[in-house]
């Protein structure tokens, strides 16, 4: 079985979405196996959304390619815009609760990421929890300088799921025990 990291952002949790968004993991037969909630600090953040040079040009290359698709070409390099991106995170992720969990089960960062949807809500499948429960688009973010409101952070691959686990709890948070329907799901 895998764990993986999900964090309910700012936006998911002042919009009342806790329940509804735990409520599709485990439905999913995704078991908790961590949960809290905090205001992380902007060190925290940073340390999540860590000064990657692939990340960044890959969260670039994503506002890049949506404003081409509208016919607008922007100057600056993918990894330039993937630092705009990230430090409005950093901003973003600190000014309100998040709800920070670990997601075990099988193959779960795949699951978690297929049930979360692509990151744009307004492109996400609508039967994920970005594409059901938002709209927001790359445009509209970029036009008021905030990130995405896209509900949920889910790890990305397995190194980035242990790494961020460790990064938001400790060893005696993570909590082994039995669903009493794992013999039926599995
Ligand atoms: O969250 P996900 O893994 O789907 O996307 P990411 O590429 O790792 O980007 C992290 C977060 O940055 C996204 O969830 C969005 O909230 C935000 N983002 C943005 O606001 N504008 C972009 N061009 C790319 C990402
Ligand atoms: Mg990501």
């Amino acid at each position: 079985m895998e764990r993986t990291l999900v964090l309910i952002k700012p936006d998911g949790v002042r919009r009342g979405l806790i329940g509804n968004v735990i409520s599709r993991f485990e439905s999913a037969g995704l078991k908790v196996c961590a949960i809290k909630m905090l205001v992380p600090s902007k060190e925290l953040v940073s340390r999540h959304y860590a000064d990657n040079e692939d990340w960044l040009r890959s969260v670039g290359s994503k506002a890049k390619k949506s404003s081409e698709a509208k016919g607008i070409v922007l100057k600056e390099s993918e990894i330039e815009l993937g630092q705009k991106v990230r430090s409005r995170l950093i901003k973003y992720l600190s000014s309100g609760p998040v709800i920070c969990m670990a997601i075990e089960g099988n193959e779960s960062i795949f699951a978690v990421r297929k049930i979360v949807g692509s990151t744009e809500p307004k492109s996400a499948d609508p039967s994920s929890i970005r594409g059901s429960l938002s709209t927001d688009s790359y445009g509209l973010a970029d036009s008021s300088d905030r990130p995405i409101k896209n509900i949920i952070h889910a790890s990305e691959d397995y190194a980035t799921a242990s790494a961020e686990i460790k990064l938001w709890f400790s060893e005696s948070e993570l909590i082994e025990y039995k669903r009493a329907d794992e013999e039926i799901v599995y």
